[in-house]
């Protein structure tokens, strides 16, 4: 066994507190993470937030103001790229007009010295792995662009990268294309155990492929945490709202532990959900998900129930999305949204300007500090 499979598993590639500025402009502010070996973690965050400047410091093209990148026990911070065994693939594709796709493929081997029988051999290998088998003497002009992609992909890997660096590879792609080639990148990295850090601002993306996803705002790390956990446990307003769909209800005052008045009715809050941070007496905004808001022809009266009026309609192919105006007391009024499934609109008769009960279940719903 290498010394490198020695090692343990956990904190693999090890990111610690890397600032970077151009000029007085702060791209990364103190960002920290750790990658697993073989993980595939996912950077997500609106444009600008610093999700390529974070690839490039780890790439090592770009040089960071503060901070360290260690892969296993190196310290590679002060490396340059030629030194850190990385791959990279770009979102516009970046491959050798010049060159086709074999000799695209087999240039990091060249550079390895590598003898030509052997170089062959590997790139008819990864033809064969990434779906290119007879396009090998293609030019990237020959090519589409899912095919092109392909063609980075194996150029990447083809050196056998510590560490593989996917900058929103997808995003030039239409969308039948992508959702396929993100199926086939994320077993390719699982079959390859490489790990990975991809950078997307398409959240479909980030759930759907990611071991774990880095939410990044402003140049700053602002969650942490599986797919899963991001989704159900948003840290922040932010966060629930770039992932996913979030209703907010602002304007809430906490009553006591799980409880709180909205305009003139009480909202109970259950289970893990941030109540316990919020003071009694404070304001806050609670907030549910399109999908959990529930229409209820039947339940007035119930508890964490309030009546509302259909606003809007809105076919979405598997379910609709009903616009509800909720009062609160006086002339305030809320919009919220509510996903519900053609059957069920059809079923209760669903129609604009109906006024019917809505239900908030109470682990559904979250708190944040307004
Ligand atoms: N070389 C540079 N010189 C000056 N400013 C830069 C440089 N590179 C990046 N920036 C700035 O740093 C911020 C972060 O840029 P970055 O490219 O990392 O964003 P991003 O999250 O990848 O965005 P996108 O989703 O649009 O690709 C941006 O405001 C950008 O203008
Ligand atoms: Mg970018």
């Amino acid at each position: 066994m290498s010394q490198k499979a020695n090692l343990k598993n956990s904190g693999y590639l090890r990111v610690k507190n890397i600032d970077k500025s151009f000029g007085s402009f702060r791209a990364l502010k103190n960002v920290s993470f750790q990658a697993d070996r073989g993980e595939l973690i996912s950077v997500l965050g609106p444009s600008g937030c610093g999700k390529t400047t974070l690839l490039r410091v780890v790439a090592g093209l770009e040089k960071q103001d503060s901070g360290e990148v260690f892969v296993g026990d190196r310290d590679l911070s002060n490396y340059p790229i030629s030194k850190r065994n990385v791959g990279i693939v770009f979102q516009s594709y970046a491959l050798f007009p010049n060159l086709t796709a074999r000799q695209n493929i087999a240039y990091g081997l060249k550079t390895r010295k590598l003898k030509k029988s052997e170089i062959d051999r590997k790139v008819d290998a990864l033809l064969q792995l990434t779906g290119l088998k007879g396009l090998g003497r293609r030019y990237p002009a020959q090519l589409s662009g899912g095919q092109q992609q392909r063609v980075a992909l194996s150029r990447a890997i083809a050196v056998s990268p510590d560490i593989l660096l996917l900058d929103e590879p997808l995003s030039a792609l239409d969308a039948k294309v992508r959702v396929m080639l993100r199926l086939e990148i994320r077993q390719l990295q699982q079959r390859l155990g490489v790990t990975t850090i991809m950078v997307t601002h398409d959240q479909e993306e980030a759930l759907t492929m990611a071991d774990r996803i880095l939410v990044m705002d402003q140049g700053k790390l602002v969650q942490e945490g599986t797919p899963h956990e991001i989704y159900e446990h948003p840290a922040t307003p932010f966060v629930a709202s770039f992932i996913g769909s979030m209703n907010f209800i602002g304007n809430a005052v906490k009553q006591d532990q799980g409880v709180y008045k909205v305009g003139e009715h009480i909202l109970h809050v259950s289970g893990e959900n941030g109540s316990a941070q919020i003071k009694e007496q404070s304001g806050a905004i609670l907030a549910i998900r399109p999908e959990n808001v529930m229409i209820l022809p039947n339940e007035e009266g119930r508890a964490n129930v309030i009546k509302a009026q259909v606003e809007a309609i809105e076919y979405r192919g598997a379910m609709f999305r009903v616009g509800l105006k909720l009062p609160l007391g006086g002339d305030t009024k809320v919009l919220i949204e509510s996903d519900m499934p053609s059957e069920k609109i059809s079923r209760l008769n669903i129609s604009e300007n109906m006024v019917i009960p809505v239900h908030f279940p109470t682990d559904r719903l979250r708190v944040y500090q307004a």
